[in-house]
């Protein structure tokens, strides 16, 4: 019997601890899974309503370290964790994705001969500029089994020369819980509560600190997307960060006079109902460009480059960057070809399967 701890720290993890964990507890005679919270997110938009969505339990340990600099962060998760992983003596700690919570803890568990398993492993974006690909690199060069999304991932980390028996191409089991929840999303009045539903919308999500935290950028991507709302309402659920940056450049007077709807974040069963019907999504997210492949929905990502080429392999994804002309020009190009939706792509075992390789994969770990 393996006991895990599978660690869920911001936003973006807890679509992907969730499916996990529950196939870990559909299997109690191999596992006893628990849930470590690391608080790096902690407003309830942003962390327990997606524990609600997702049906997780609350989590079995909660650090509560909360927002700082990324080394005070760090350092806090790795304090706080330390003694957790003293006390439970797990088998395996489960690390997912790229966040400050993914590098803090693997980070812990190598320098105590903890076994370490990275999920969504060997993604590069080929810049270091991006907080998430220093977490990367570093998580996945100490972990000792690492669970990759899709092939490109295993030739990045063949490069970086990790053993190949360490490395399990598994699929993504982000898609596990999106589609697990497509269905009962429906029950959701986000559309109508927004008076979208039925009608011709897109969608918007910006956080990214290269995106927001400097004017200039943050101004230029704002002219795009106000002309862009001319054409196509945008439905824009706000970051705390971006909100932030609004209020302190001043901005908010000029998105209110748009089209542009700022809303508050959305738990995931709203936000996957008004992503799942928009006409495009436009955003600087890693899995929202996952979650628009997978539905075919066209998706403009305003970033320079991704770390999840097959996205755009399979033909939803378009790299636009933040130069406001080139932002117009695509999603012009989207609005005026009326069949915007491109019949859904799957990738390569993104097939709702993912959980259970997984735990089967940390069963047979490498010798
Ligand atoms: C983090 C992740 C990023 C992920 C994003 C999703 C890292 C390095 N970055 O970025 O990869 O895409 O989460 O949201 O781990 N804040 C709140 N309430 C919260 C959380 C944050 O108000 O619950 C505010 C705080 O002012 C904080 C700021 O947002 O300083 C940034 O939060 P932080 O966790 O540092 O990074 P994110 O930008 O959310």
């Amino acid at each position: 019997m393996l006991k895990v701890l599978n660690i869920a720290g911001a936003r973006p993890n807890f679509m992907k601890v969730a499916p996990i964990y529950a196939e870990m507890k559909r299997r109690p005679e191999e596992f006893v899974p628990m849930i470590v919270h690391t608080g790096q997110h902690y407003d309830a938009a942003m962390s327990d309503s997606f524990f609600d969505d997702l049906g997780m339990p609350k989590p079995d340990v909660y650090l509560g370290v909360g927002s700082g600099s990324h080394a005070v962060q760090t350092a806090k998760i790795m304090t706080e964790f330390e003694p957790v992983v003293l006390r439970e003596k797990p088998d395996w700690v489960l690390v997912v994705g790229d966040v400050n919570s993914t590098i803090a803890c693997a980070l812990v568990c190598a320098k105590l001969g903890i076994k370490v398993a990275h999920v969504e492993a060997g993604l590069r974006s080929r810049d270091r500029a991006m907080p998430e690909e220093i977490n990367r690199i570093l998580t996945d060069s100490i972990s000792d089994l690492l669970f990759t999304t899709s092939q490109d991932a295993d030739v990045n980390l063949e490069r970086e020369g990790i053993p190949a028996e360490r490395v399990r191409f598994v699929g993504n089991v982000m898609i596990d819980s999106l589609m697990d929840h497509l269905k009962i999303a429906e029950n959701s009045t986000v559309r109508g509560d927004l008076g979208v539903d039925g009608r011709d919308y897109a969608v918007l999500t910006l956080h990214r600190p290269s995106n927001v935290d400097d004017k200039g950028t943050l101004s230029g991507i704002l002219d795009a997307l106000i002309a862009v709302a001319e054409k196509l309402p945008i439905v824009f659920p706000v970051h705390p960060r971006t909100r932030a940056k609004i209020e302190e450049f001043g901005f908010g007077a000029r998105i209110a006079g748009s089209d542009i709807r700022l809303i508050d974040p959305l738990g995931y069963l709203d936000f996957m109902r008004l992503y799942s019907g928009a006409k495009m999504v436009m955003t600087d997210s890693g899995g929202l460009q996952e979650e628009t492949t997978v539905l075919g929905i066209p998706c403009l990502t305003l970033r320079n480059n991704t770390e999840r080429p097959i996205t755009i392999e399979m033909g939803t994804n378009i790299l636009v960057g933040t130069d406001p002309e080139k932002i117009k020009r695509a999603a012009f190009n989207v609005l005026e070809n009326k069949a915007a939706a491109v019949a859904a792509k799957i990738p390569p075992l993104w097939d709702g399967k993912t959980a259970g390789r997984i735990c089967d994969e940390l069963l047979e770990p490498p010798a």
